[in-house]
């Protein structure tokens, strides 16, 4: 079941220029969603068109049924927001913001709550600071605070580790992790890609205002889990002999390399048997070695085809 709906959403902004392009994204209820993208992708316009702070040129929006603009306040009250951008009640306490953010959503006092979330998000010795005297890390934490202080049924994080340390950033996604068990829906944007390896149950790129790719994190892993093992071979072959048909080899245009593809997380890779048979057919190297493909990979050949 989805929670969020785009379709046919377009954005182009004042200066002409066109950050979204058509998308089509359902975003379904309960996952982790990493949407992954270069600088200036659209990542930061597509969550806030979502979040109806950007009105999009065409198409809509609908969370949770609702649409984003007509029904706005209440497709708004089902998200929560962490922006990219921080910007906080310099003046004011986590506490503070955090309990008056609740408020504004018209739901009624719940400081204990509001303690378990400034708990488990390690500020709790801050509460009563102000917030221009945290470091980074700790007010990119506040404004997490502030955003769940609602119970939101999605959440959104706009690059929520940029800047923050390594203890940190884990026992934020132990946050993000128990609120998933809860039932929250999450969307995230990151440029640390082994984050969305961890976390995702999908990944989404988007380039140049373009959906790129969603897929499934456990079929990318399977990507992720093949290996290729390239030999050079010593004299070209015109075609694959007869006798290798069994292995699945691709010989390269110039039959000068053949490339096996295999599973590393197989019971057995079937390596040894390849190269026995080799030897048999006369088949002679002078040089291997072996590739793997990761999300990385995935991503910039993604990127960087256009
Ligand atoms: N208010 C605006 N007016 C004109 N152009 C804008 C505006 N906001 C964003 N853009 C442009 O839209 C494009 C997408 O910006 P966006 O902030 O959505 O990218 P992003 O994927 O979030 O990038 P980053 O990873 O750097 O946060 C960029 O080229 C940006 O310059
Ligand atoms: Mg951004």
């Amino acid at each position: 079941m989805s929670i969020i709906s785009i379709s046919n959403l377009s954005k182009t902004y004042a200066t002409g220029f066109s950050a979204l392009k058509n998308i089509n994204l359902d975003i379904r209820a309960g996952e982790i969603f990493a949407l992954l993208g270069p600088n200036g992708a659209g990542k930061t316009t597509l969550i806030g068109t979502i979040c109806g702070l950007v009105m999009p040129s065409t198409g809509t929006v609908t969370v949770g049924g609702h649409d984003n603009i007509k029904d706005y306040r209440a497709a708004r009250s089902m998200i929560g927001l962490v922006p990219q951008e921080l910007h906080t009640d310099a003046w004011e306490s986590p506490w503070s913001t955090a309990s008056f953010s609740r408020g504004l959503f018209g739901k009624p006092a719940n400081p204990a709550l509001i303690e378990k979330i400034l708990k488990d998000l390690s500020l709790w010795d801050k509460r009563k600071s102000q917030i221009i005297t945290l470091s980074g890390g700790m007010k990119r934490r506040v404004m997490i605070a502030k955003a769940l202080a609602h119970e939101p049924q999605i959440l959104f994080l706009d690059e929520p580790t940029a800047g923050v340390d390594v203890e940190l950033r884990k026992a934020m996604w132990d946050v993000v992790r128990e609120l998933r068990a809860a039932g929250v829906t999450i969307i995230l944007t990151t440029h640390y890609i082994e984050e969305a390896e961890e976390m995702a149950d999908r990944v989404g790129v988007i380039n140049n205002g373009e959906i790129m790719l969603v897929e499934d994190k456990a079929t990318l892993m399977q990507k992720l889990g093949r290996k290729q093992l390239k030999l050079h071979l010593q004299d070209k072959l015109s075609a694959l002999p007869a006798a290798l048909a069994a292995h699945h080899l691709e010989l390269s245009a110039d039959g000068s390399e053949l490339v096996y593809t295999y599973d590393t997380k197989g019971e057995r890779t079937g390596i040894t048997t390849l190269l026995n048979d080799l030897g048999a057919a006369g088949v002679r190297f002078n040089d291997l070695n072996t590739t793997q493909s990761s999300l990385e990979d995935i991503f910039v050949n993604l990127v960087h085809r256009q």
